[in-house]
């Protein structure tokens, strides 16, 4: 492919970092990955991918093997390697629950910044508010020495989780925020394996070159955009439940519409995650602070309407069971409830935010036995949820119970077979919180069957 590479450094190697490292790699850059986490690095060094994702494992051993990505704790080091440096670390959200927090940015910036030795550029990828690009600047310009000429650019992502190795080989477009030549030319290299490659498959990648401004707003708004989308259709589901209306062709029909789109449109339990409902709330609170909060008011509905989904769960839980409400809710105390699925969507094992577990906790609260199962996210449920209890197989969830609520939809669920299930409970009832089995086929195996949106059928 020709031409000098610049070599790049991914500072911050949690899911973000350690996945464009290693994908950098196997695109034939010369790679190092920096954290501040000993014991991550030892893994990564050692050939161990420390979360799940596809199809990562296999492309790390095989950069190591071919030295062309290393893995270093020193920020000297990291200053030292690379040409470009990208800043992956974590923005969690703040204690108030609104904003996003930089501390890991800061940490890395003025980390790496002190180290510099000769011109570099410093690519911001983190999911933060609009304006810190900015901030970044101000902070290399404090801690970089100044006759280096250290340079600041912003460049989003959009992986989502259990697809981010082909996100970042074959990425949909490509945004850079910069505000010189020299910034771009740079970024345009550390890019251009993802360019080579799109073109020896017949493809093209948009590019989109824009101020910092643009490029931070560009990812909140495409994940604002997402959230909203599922929460309207979610909103069309709420309507459907009192109006006898079925939303899943609802959503089927409008999606047809090509100015509409098929996909995002599947009602259920709501989105979770680590990203969507922390990203509405901070985005929220930046327009708020920048004096645009009417803009984006509507956020919170998309936020509200989101909830709900996990409220309504336990309302159908109920009514299946035959439980009156008290002021407090619900009580489901003697009954015992099969929930599968503890992640946030299925192939991850990521369980922040998930609207299984939020349900999950709910029905526990509300008295019912709950036995959850998940196929790779128990470990990481165990520690979120340490109340509820887990079995270690569907069969195990299942047995005895009054009631199964499917809530994550794991392939193993959607194709679980009614019959053999039915064998194992109380009583033959499914709540499908993701819409995701065949209703006919539950129902002619003598289960009462509930899906989010959809008429009741017995
Ligand atoms: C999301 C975005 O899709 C990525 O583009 C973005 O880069 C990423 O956040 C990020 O900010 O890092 P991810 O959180 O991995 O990716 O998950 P999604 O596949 O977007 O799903 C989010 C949630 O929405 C899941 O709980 C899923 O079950 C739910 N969802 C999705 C629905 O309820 N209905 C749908 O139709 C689609």
């Amino acid at each position: 492919s020709g031409g000098a590479r610049p070599r790049l450094a991914f500072l911050g190697t949690g899911y973000l970092g350690a996945t464009y490292a290693i994908c950098f790699a196997e695109l034939g850059y010369e790679v190092l990955g920096f954290d501040v986490d000993e014991a991550k690095i030892a893994k990564l060094a050692g050939g161990a991918v420390p979360f799940h994702e596809p199809g990562l494992d296999e492309l790390l051993r095989r950069n190591l093997a071919a030295g062309r990505l290393r893995f270093t704790t020193s920020y000297k080091e990291t200053a030292d390697f690379a040409d470009v440096h990208f800043i992956c670390v974590g923005t969690p959200q703040r204690a108030d629950g609104m904003g996003a927090d930089l501390v890991y940015v800061e940490a890395a910036v003025t980390g790496l910044a002190q180290h510099l030795t000769r011109k570099a550029l410093i690519v911001g990828k983190s999911t933060v508010p609009v304006g810190t690009a900015e901030w970044i600047e101000q902070l290399v310009g404090k801690h970089a020495p100044a006759d280096l000429g250290v340079e600041v650019a912003w460049s989003p992502e959009f992986l989502q989780e259990g697809f981010a190795v082909e996100d970042v080989l074959r990425p949909n477009r490509i945004v850079i925020g910069v505000k010189t030549e020299w910034a771009n030319a740079m970024l345009y290299a550390a890019h251009k394996g993802v360019f080579d490659l799109a073109a020896t498959e017949d493809r093209e990648v948009p590019l989109v070159v824009t101020d910092f401004a643009t490029a931070e707003l560009v990812k909140v708004a495409a994940n604002a955009f997402l959230a909203t989308k599922i929460s309207f259709i979610n909103a069309m589901a709420e309507v459907c439940e009192v109006a006898g209306g079925d939303v899943t062709q609802l959503a089927r029909a409008i999606g047809y519409d090509p100015r509409i789109g098929n996909r995002f449109l599947q009602a259920g339990v709501g989105f979770g995650g680590g990203c969507l409902p922390k990203d509405i709330r901070a985005f929220q609170a930046r327009a708020q602070e920048l004096g645009a909060g009417e803009a984006l008011r509507f956020l919170h509905e998309v936020d509200l309407i989101n909830l709900r989904r996990r409220t309504r769960v336990l309302t159908l839980a109920a009514e299946l069971l035959d439980r009156r409400s008290g002021p407090a809710g619900p009580d489901l105390s003697g009954t015992r409830i099969a929930v599968l699925g503890a992640t946030f969507k299925p192939n991850s094992d990521d369980v922040r935010d998930a609207p299984s577990l939020a349900v999950a906790g709910l029905l526990a609260k509300a008295g019912a036995d709950v036995r959850v199962y998940d196929p790779e996210g128990m470990e990481n449920a165990r520690i979120a949820q340490p109340d509820l209890t887990y079995e270690p197989s569907m069969a195990d969830a299942v047995r005895g119970a009054d009631l199964v609520c499917v809530l994550t939809e794991w392939a193993d669920f959607r194709n679980a077979d009614p019959n053999a299930i039915g064998e194992l409970v109380a009583a033959r009832r499914v709540i499908d919180g993701r819409n995701c089995l065949d209703a006919s086929l539950w129902t002619h195996a003598g289960w009462e069957y509930r899906g989010m949106g959809r008429p009741e059928r017995t």
